[in-house]
Formats: C-alpha cells, structure tokens, sequence
C-alpha cells in the first residue's frame, strides 16, 4: 500500500511569514546611507582627487621603509579587504586583520578602537614596525622625492614647508614614546618644534587622503538588501532574491539565535565592543581596555589640532570614554556584510569558516569557562542541523555580489 509521506523538501520550502516586529527590524537593517560617508573630522572626505591620491598610496608599497609592503598586502580587496593572517599588536597580543568593508561608517577603530577617526587609524600602521614599517619623516622625504607624489600631493594640499624640505630632514624619525632611547625617536627628538609640527601635518594629510580612500569602500547590495525592498513593496518575486533556507536563517538571526542584538542596523555592526568569551586561557589581549587607553593618548585624537570638525558638527567621543573592569577581552563588532569573503574570523582569528563561528556562537557555555565576567545576552542557542545551514545560508547573502566583481585582483 502506497503511504502518503510527508515530502521533506516540500515541506522545507513553505514560504517563510514574517510578523509586523520583525518586518520593522528587517527594514532597519537594509539601506545603508548610498551617500559617501563624510566625515567632518577630515575635511577632505569625499574630495575625489584626495580619494585618487589616497588609493594611489593605499596600494603603494613607497610607504614602507624597503618599499615592500602596501595597506593592501594585508587588506586583500577580493578577501573582504583582510588576509585571515595573524600579526602582533602594539601590546604584543596576536590580532588578525580587520576588515576595511564599510568601514567609514565605523565609530573606533581597530579591534579595541584604539583611534576615534579613519584617518587617525590610517597612520598607525604606517608606522607599526610589523605593518607597513616606515616613519612620518620617512613618509615626508619621500612624498617630496617621488615626482608624481609630490606633484599630487602639492596640488591637493598646498606647498610643503621649505624647513622639511629633504635636505633640512634625516631618512627616518618618528615619535617612540615607549623608548626615548629609540633612534627613531632620537632623530624625532632632533628636530625643531616647527619641524615636527610641519612633519605632522604632512603626514596627517595623507592620513586624510588614504582615509577617504578607505570610505569608498562600499558593501551595500547584496541579495539581502533585494529581499528587504520586495518585503517593503509587497512584491514575492523580488523578495525571491532570498532562498526560503536564507529567509529561515534571517528569521533565526533576528529571534532564537539573538544575533542582531549586536549585529544591528544596516552595517550589521552596533559598532560597540563586547565580550563573547573568544579569547583563550593564556591570551592576554584586553582590547577595549587597552584601546580606549591608546585612543585617549593619541597625539591625533579628536582633541587634537588635526580634527577638521567645528564644535556642533561632530560628538567628541574620546572625551568621555573611561574604561571600566568589563571592558577587558571586549573587541568591537565586526560588520557582517561580506562576511563570507573573509579567510577567517575574530580578533585572535580563531575560526576558519562560518561554520565554527556558529558552532561557538551554539554552545557557547564552554567558551565561558576561564573568565569570570557574565554576559548574559549570550547563552547556548540549541541550533538544529537544518537551523545551521540556513543561518549559514543567510550569512553568505549578505555579500554585494557587483561589488565584489568590480574589485582588483591582487
Ligand atoms: C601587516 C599587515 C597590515 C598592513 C600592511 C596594514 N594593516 Fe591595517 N590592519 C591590520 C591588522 C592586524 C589590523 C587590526 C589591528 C588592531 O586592531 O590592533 C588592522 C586594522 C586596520 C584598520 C581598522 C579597521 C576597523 O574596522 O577598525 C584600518 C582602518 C587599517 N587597518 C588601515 C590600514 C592602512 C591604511 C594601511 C596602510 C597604510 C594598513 N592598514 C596596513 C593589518 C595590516
Ligand atoms: C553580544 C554581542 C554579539 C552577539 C549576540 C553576536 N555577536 Fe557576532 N560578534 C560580536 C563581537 C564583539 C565579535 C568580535 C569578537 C572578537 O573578535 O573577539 C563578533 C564576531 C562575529 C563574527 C566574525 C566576524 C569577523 O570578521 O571576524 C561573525 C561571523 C559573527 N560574529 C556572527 C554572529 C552570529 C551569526 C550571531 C548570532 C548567532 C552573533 N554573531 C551574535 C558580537 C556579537
């Protein structure tokens, strides 16, 4: 006898409701602002020679002292602007390389936001010994050596100061706050005050131009972002941009999996920092704790005389940021969008692919056992093997497909 059996994959395609609540949070989450970002602290974002100058250095290997390594060694365009490799911190701590997609829309910067501008963060790993490894009297020199450089950097920015001119400057030189006795810092030392002020305001404005840059780094359309338009209009076949498993993952990212209480908004990012247990016994990175002393410090900090903005037009963060005990192990939200381009996730790049990252996130009672701090938003998920899939499913549309297309190979 024939027995009418309930077709699986029948039953797996059962369009998926939505209630009133989560249509609302679906719709909070699409459109991001199509307007360049513009940053008032920088007053040449959005200038389009400062953006050609700025991706001209971004993948220019001249800033580094043996001319070998570009920003786009380690922020790879086609792998979510990162590398997945690991590199020591300032503080000696392994951090991976965080994804530049979207990232003008970012309130700090860094794993810990160690910076409160894009243009600031720019200039740190210039100097960063493991990064770019040059110096700001490096960078001045040869801004003025190099003919089309210099042409370009004229034009935009004015004339350079004859007191910095390469003959008055030697090859190297940069602050070493940690080790007055550093060469580096010795030659620094060396200079006048007004050649060190000069020195800084040359080197902040290529800052300033490779930051505008980094803001035309856009992840806005992806097939999430069709779904989202055909639920506002009403309209099936364009809200068919989302596979039912990706539509069931969405559903579970918004509600049982909890996920949006971070990743909120249309960046997928709170741009907050947090504690989700992913550092290990044995990895003493305190990220916030240590950025939000960094940032503070920072010579070109929002109090600093390099900030473009007048008072009214942007909040000054840094002045009332204070650390507190809960702020070690916490490190800022990564955006999602694009996040299936990327080689590997978390500050300490723990996961590999997507499917560890839900795993963590599913039985995250183990991760809590060697620290002491209680964060209660996360607890065990209880994910079936289908549930899995399809918040996979919905991770990998939030990729802008067009985007991604027009990238460079490198
Ligand atoms: C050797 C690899 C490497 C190179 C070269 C490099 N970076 Fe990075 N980048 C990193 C790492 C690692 C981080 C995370 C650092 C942290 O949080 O402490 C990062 C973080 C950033 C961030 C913060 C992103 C965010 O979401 O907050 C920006 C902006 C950035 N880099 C810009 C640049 C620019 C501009 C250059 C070239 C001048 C550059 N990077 C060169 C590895 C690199
Ligand atoms: C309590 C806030 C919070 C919640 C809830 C949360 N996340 Fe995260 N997420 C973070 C933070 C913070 C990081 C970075 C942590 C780190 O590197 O130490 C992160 C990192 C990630 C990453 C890695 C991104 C990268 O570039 O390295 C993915 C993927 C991710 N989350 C997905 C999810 C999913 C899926 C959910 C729901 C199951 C979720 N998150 C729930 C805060 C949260």
């Amino acid at each position: 006898m024939f027995v009418a059996f309930p077709a699986a994959a029948t039953d797996m395609d059962t369009p998926v409701e939505y209630t009133e609540q989560e249509r609302r949070k679906i719709l909070s989450m699409t459109a991001l602002d199509s307007e360049r970002f513009l940053d008032p602290t920088n007053r040449f974002s959005g200038n389009e020679k400062a953006v050609a100058f700025g991706k001209l250095l971004f993948f220019d290997k001249r800033l580094s002292d043996d001319r070998t390594v570009s920003c786009a060694t380690c922020h790879i365009p086609k792998s979510g602007w990162a590398d997945g490799k690991l590199y020591a911190s300032r503080d000696g701590a392994l951090r991976q390389t965080l994804t530049l997609t979207n990232i003008g829309y970012n309130r700090w910067f860094g794993w810990g936001g160690s910076s409160d501008s894009l243009w600031a963060h720019s200039l740190i790993p210039i100097e960063a010994p493991n990064e770019v490894a040059g110096s700001r009297v490096q960078v001045a020199v040869r801004i003025q050596t190099e003919k089309d450089l210099y042409s370009t950097y004229t034009e935009l920015f004015g004339p350079i100061p004859a007191e910095i001119a390469p003959a008055q400057l030697p090859e190297q030189g940069r602050p070493v706050s940690r080790d007055p006795d550093h060469p580096l810092h010795r030659q620094w030392m060396a200079l006048s005050d007004s050649q060190r002020r000069a020195v800084d305001d040359l080197f902040v404005n290529v800052g300033k131009a490779i930051a505008a840059f980094e803001a035309t780094i856009v992840s806005r359309s992806s097939a999430f972002d069709r779904f989202a338009e055909g639920l506002r209009d009403d309209n099936p076949s364009q809200m068919a941009a989302l596979s039912t498993s990706a539509q069931r993952g969405l559903k579970l990212f918004l509600g049982k999996a909890k996920c949006v209480l971070c990743h909120s908004g249309p960046n997928f990012s709170d741009g907050e920092f947090h504690n989700i247990y992913v550092s290990r016994a044995g990895e003493d990175d305190y990220g916030r704790w240590d950025g939000v002393a960094q940032v503070r410090a920072s010579s070109f900090n929002f109090e600093s005389r390099h900030n473009d903005a007048r008072p009214e037009q942007a909040f000054p963060w840094v002045r009332y940021v204070t650390r507190i005990p809960e702020s070690k192990y916490q490190f800022k939200t990564p955006t999602l969008r694009d996040v299936a381009q990327r080689r590997s996730f978390m500050h300490n790049g723990r996961f590999s692919t997507l499917d560890e990252v839900i795993d963590f996130y599913d039985e995250i009672d183990e991760a809590k056992e060697f620290q002491d701090h209680e964060e209660t938003t996360l607890v065990p998920i209880g994910l079936s093997h289908q549930e899995r899939e399809d918040l996979i499913a919905f991770l990998h549309s939030l990729t802008d497909e067009e985007a991604q297309s027009e990238l460079p190979d490198l």
